[in-house]
């Protein structure tokens, strides 16, 4: 038997029954000062998960920094006799060596036999989103997540800060949004109140925190919809100033930015500077998706923001809008994503990467925006939405999606920065929650985005399950069972069910309802 690694390294040789590393405490860790951070993180975990405590002795493992040519975060382990060589040209590299080297640890008993691994990430972003909108949750269980990643060789965590039911970052420039925007009164048919928010300190510890595993973070303001919390702090903000609660219900939801007061970009502006002043890795995540036209339809300073841009409907002011705001961040040097629902003949400008989440786009019309110099995170919801049922989207699912990537020329392969998995909160309202419905489904995304297509294999992988919910279990993760994660037919049918449900949240009367009110109090019709 070999051991199992997940994501399966791009080369892995076992010497089965050479015994050649003693695993205990008769252990000495050697490297230089520039692998401290990687020596820190496997000594965390000999300590913690295996209760050994390195005293020295003759079995040793050492650390190298070493020039080289290979990808960026790749690594070699090598185990002979009585030592374990991890290599990297860059620290990353010898952070994955570790998560890596955790495993082999992990299963191997007694002794780890002689081994050599060549390993390297398939694509460059490797992300995990968490929408901290719908729920709020707290700082400690945003350093799990940020764990969990680390284990899974992530590297990009995105962090989906506001919401129509809750605004969760702290900013001076306007404290309202959190003062009042984190607050609901309550959520759907429950009668609790719900809140919460990350200080600017907590914001602070969380990136360090984060850097400290070699991942970015990426924070995401919603706009100009799915932007209730703000408009409930800063009436302003919407078409009509109507004094409207945090929202409540789920859905897509009509009150949306105002495109056409010139003091919403003024707004827009502050909130961006104290944010590119926060976030210190340089990506900014605009969102721009779900946004119903019908206030603008109605409203006079959008419209005459319309005739005054020559703009010949409603969509022309969502690009507007968007183009407005990532042309300000451009302009400070940040790079910007942003959702990819503006599409049509009509789009925001190229040079903005877009989260590609929805099937509305067909691989001709990605390959045209390449071809303009678009590039892409790609996020398809089918697959990579984490929240779904396992019996809409099963582990078997995630695994053997294959991204467009794959379908790609060589010479356009490059505008695919990366893939990232989302985990939305609207039915996530806890950490215990999140786990079941992540895992064990994480792990088959990090093969989709570490491990190359030649060595991506369903059967192997399930194989290795037995050993990685026993390595989740020690890391304190609880993972639905596989049978959940695989459901047959009688699941499939409850989890569609169960999915349904939603639509009793999901506010689609209560939209219908308020747009009459509106329409008949300020005129127009939609
Ligand atoms: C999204 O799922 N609305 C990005
Ligand atoms: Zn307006």
């Amino acid at each position: 038997m070999g051991y199992s690694v997940i994501p399966q390294p791009a080369r892995i040789n076992v010497k089965n029954g050479t015994c050649a590393f003693k695993v205990s405490s008769f252990i000495k860790i050697v490297g230089e000062e520039s692998t401290l951070a990687a020596r820190d993180e496997l000594t965390a975990f000999l300590n913690s998960v295996l209760e050994i405590f390195p005293s020295g002795g003759e079995q040793e493992i050492h650390f190298t920094l070493a020039e080289s040519t290979d990808k960026k975060g790749s690594y070699n382990i090598s185990v002979t006799k009585n030592r374990i060589e991890l290599t990297s040209g860059s620290e990353e590299g010898l952070f994955y060596a570790v998560q890596t080297l955790k495993q082999l640890l992990f299963q191997c008993g007694e002794y780890l036999d002689e081994t050599e691994i060549y390993d390297e990430p398939e694509f460059e972003i490797r992300g995990l989103m968490l929408d901290c909108g719908r729920y709020y949750f707290p700082k400690k269980d945003v350093f799990r997540f940020i764990d969990l990643m680390a284990l899974h060789k992530l590297n990009e965590f995105h962090w989906h800060l506001s919401e129509d039911q809750g605004f969760r970052c702290q900013l001076d420039s306007a404290p309202l949004l959190t003062e009042i925007g984190s607050v609901r009164s309550h959520t759907n048919f429950n009668n609790k109140e719900h809140s919460g928010y990350y200080t600017k300190a907590d914001i602070k510890e969380i990136i360090a925190y984060a850097h400290s595993k070699y991942i970015k973070v990426i924070p995401e303001i919603d706009t100009p919809g799915h932007a209730v919390s703000m408009i409930s702090a800063y009436p302003e903000l919407s078409c009509f100033e109507r004094d409207l609660p945090v929202a409540t219900s789920w859905g897509v939801k009509h009150d949306v930015l105002c495109v056409g007061k010139e003091s919403t970009f003024e707004f827009m502006y502050r909130i961006l500077d104290e944010l590119c002043e926060m976030f210190p890795d340089g990506i900014i995540h605009i969102g721009g998706d779900e946004v119903p036209e019908t206030r603008w339809k109605i409203c006079p300073h959008c419209q005459k923001r319309m005739k005054d841009e020559g703009l010949e409907d409603e969509s022309g002011l969502h690009i507007y809008f968007l183009d407005r705001i990532a042309d300000y961040l451009k302009a400070k040097g940040i790079e910007v994503r942003m959702w990819n629902d503006r599409i049509k003949d009509k789009t925001v400008s190229y040079d903005v990467c877009w989260q590609m989440w929805n099937g509305s786009m067909s691989d001709e019309d990605v390959i045209s925006h390449m071809e303009k110099g678009r590039s892409f995170v790609l996020s398809n919801s089918a697959a990579y939405y984490l929240d779904l049922p396992y019996g809409l989207t099963s582990l078997k699912d995630t695994y053997c999606y294959e991204p467009l990537y794959y379908r790609l020329k060589n010479e356009q392969k490059s505008l695919v920065k990366g893939l990232e998995v989302c985990l939305w909160s609207e039915f996530v309202p806890d950490i215990k929650t999140a786990d079941y419905t992540l895992l064990p489904r994480l792990g088959a995304f990090c093969e989709n985005v570490w491990t190359n297509a030649a060595g991506k294999d369903f059967e192997r992988f399930y194989g290795s399950m037995k050993h990685y919910y026993r390595f989740l279990y020690a890391h304190g993760y609880y993972p639905a069972p596989p049978k959940r994660a695989m459901p047959g037919k009688v699941g499939k049918f409850f989890s569609a069910l169960y999915w349904e449900r939603r639509k009793l949240c999901w506010a689609g009367l209560q939209n219908i309802i308020d747009n009459r009110r509106v329409m008949k109090k300020y005129g127009g019709s939609f």
